[in-house]
């Protein structure tokens, strides 16, 4: 029951090292590389919901991008069902699919042209792909007179909810999600959450998301990864987490685990929704 979906052993990436980056360089001729992903292990488990909660600029999508397979970890390993990100990246990437913090569409064409767009490039001939579009759309909620309506004029939450259909029209294993709700308005959070739930519930996906919003991290996940710097500070439920940092039989919010972890606020100021 308890399958490995996804290893991360001592995952390390760094950007900006290479002398080719020239602009980075100091007048001593030494390069200081950040260090995005920093040593970073844990495993996800067949069907969890595993969150990866952290500010901006802690490595949450470069960890997301090298489980894709979209970058090559300067160290350590990271494997998908067993398949290794670097020596087999195809198997990995039939195995995976990965919904960006900006969903990508084409936003003159409508919810089905995208879709179909989307299943060619999964191979899905023309009659499967059109039935297999309309039955996700409708899982989302969508009339069928909106499916031909330009994306345009949408919700960004139709939008969102749009970019994870067409990713799973591959029928992914595992799905990341790299901040799947940040921007978007509370009704649409809670839509794309729902549908994130239901997904989980009856597809047997498993699914890696990204967030910087707490209450979404405590109330959608299995399991949270607290990152900071590119480092896991703290993993586990967040029942656990709150357990871990509880004081006098206060229950502490996540946000206070966070804070209590790394010193400082999960949310600044200038980043708030
Ligand atoms: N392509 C890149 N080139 C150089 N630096 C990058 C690149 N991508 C990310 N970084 C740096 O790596 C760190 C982690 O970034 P990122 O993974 O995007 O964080 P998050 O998604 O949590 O906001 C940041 O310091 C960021 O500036
Ligand atoms: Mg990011």
């Amino acid at each position: 029951m308890d399958a490995i979906a996804l290893s991360v052993q001592s995952a390390y990436k760094t950007f900006g090292g290479s002398p080719a980056r020239s602009f980075l360089s100091r007048p001593n001729g030494h390069f200081t590389p950040t260090i995005a992903v920093n040593r970073v292990s844990f495993d996800v488990r067949r069907g969890e919901i595993f969150g990866v909660l952290g500010p901006n600029g802690s490595g949450k999508s470069t960890l997301i991008r090298l489980l894709a397979t979209l970058l090559v970890p300067d160290g350590g390993v990271i494997s998908v069902f067993g398949h290794d990100v670097q020596k087999e990246p195809m198997a990995v990437q039939r195995l995976i699919n990965r919904v960006s913090v900006e969903a990508s569409f084409f936003k003159k064409l409508s919810p089905m042209e995208n879709l179909l767009y989307g299943a060619r490039l999964y191979g899905l001939t023309g009659h499967e792909a059109r039935v297999k579009a309309e039955e996700i759309l409708q899982r989302l909620g969508l009339q069928p007179r909106s499916f031909e309506r330009p994306m345009e004029e949408m919700s960004r939450g139709m939008q969102q909810k749009v970019a994870i259909a067409r990713a799973l029209l591959s029928n992914p294993i595992v799905l990341l999600l790299d901040e799947p709700t940040t921007g978007l308005d509370p009704r649409s959070k809670r839509e794309v959450q729902a549908f994130v739930r239901e997904l989980r519930d009856t597809h047997d996906t498993t699914i890696v998301l990204t967030t910087h919003d707490m209450l979404e991290a405590d109330e959608l996940c299995d399991r949270i990864a607290i990152i900071h710097n590119g480092n896991v500070v703290a993993l586990d439920t967040p029942a656990n987490l709150k357990k871990q940092v509880s004081n006098n039989g206060h229950v502490p919010t996540l946000e206070e685990v966070f804070l209590k972890m790394t010193g400082e606020q999960l949310v600044k100021e200038d980043q708030a929704d």
